[in-house]
């Protein structure tokens, strides 16, 4: 099994790395421009790539010629939250974040579109902060907007893909303890990385581009 994840290097992507590694999977886990911890992981099975979704660039290194899941887990949540506020949140943040979080899923599977094939998965990672319908305290435009933009895209990408059998899906993590939530959160890395891992291995239980939390309960666009 070919696994390709973006935003590799920590977090929940290292934790995707570690999981399919021990999975028996070939892991091409991409970075955006230090290979960090995976510097430290000696397998045979384990290729490390550049690649920074923010960029047309593509990645620099060889990844596989077919891929069988590949995990869009890259992400930024943008400046504090009171940045993001509606008073305070600038066009120039808006856009960084959106490029990142929603084009670069986009970018990355645009890249790999020749690669896919009949089984192949794609698992975008959003947040359930880009779930419209769960917004019951407004404010973080940035991170909500992107992250609503990709559950939108990762929608039309299922759609458009699942002609040639290829599945999509958008799942959220739950709250976890990563740089990006500052260790706070309600799960650990491997917990939420397990439970993701569960939902795409069960991936055609859900319709194509449904939004699924690492528990396997659907979330409410
Ligand atoms: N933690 C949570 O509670 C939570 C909840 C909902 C959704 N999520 C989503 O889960 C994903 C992973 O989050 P995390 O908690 O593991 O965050 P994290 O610890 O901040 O890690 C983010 C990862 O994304 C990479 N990245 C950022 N910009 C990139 C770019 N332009 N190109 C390639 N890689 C890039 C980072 O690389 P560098 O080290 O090079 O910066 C890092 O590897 C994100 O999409 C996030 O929005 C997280």
């Amino acid at each position: 099994m070919n696994v390709v994840i973006t935003g590799a290097n920590r977090g929940l992507g290292l934790g995707f790395v570690k999981q399919y590694l021990n999975r028996g999977a070939e892991v091409w886990a991409c970075y955006r421009s230090d290979a960090g911890a995976l510097s430290g992981i000696d397998k045979r099975t384990l290729h490390r790539v550049r690649w920074d979704v923010a960029r047309d660039d593509g990645p620099v290194g060889d990844l596989p010629n077919a891929v069988d899941l590949l995990i869009n887990n890259a992400g930024i949540y943008g400046p504090p939250k009171d940045e993001q506020s509606l008073e305070r949140v600038r066009a120039d943040v808006m856009l960084e974040v959106f490029n990142v979080d929603c084009v670069g899923p986009l970018r990355v599977v645009q890249h790999l579109l020749d690669r896919f094939t009949a089984g192949s998965v794609i698992a975008n990672v959003s947040s359930k902060m880009g779930s419209v319908a769960d917004n019951t305290s407004g404010g973080t435009y940035a991170y909500r907007a992107a992250k609503a933009a990709l559950v939108m895209v990762s929608k039309s990408m299922a759609i458009d893909l699942a002609p040639r059998g290829v599945h999509v899906i958008t799942l959220h993590p739950g709250w976890v303890r990563t740089d990006m939530t500052a260790h706070q959160g309600l799960i650990d890395v491997q917990s939420s990385v397990a439970g993701m891992a569960e939902v795409i291995a069960q991936a055609r239980d859900y319709e194509p581009g449904a939004f699924v939390a690492f528990d396997g309960r659907l979330i409410p666009y």
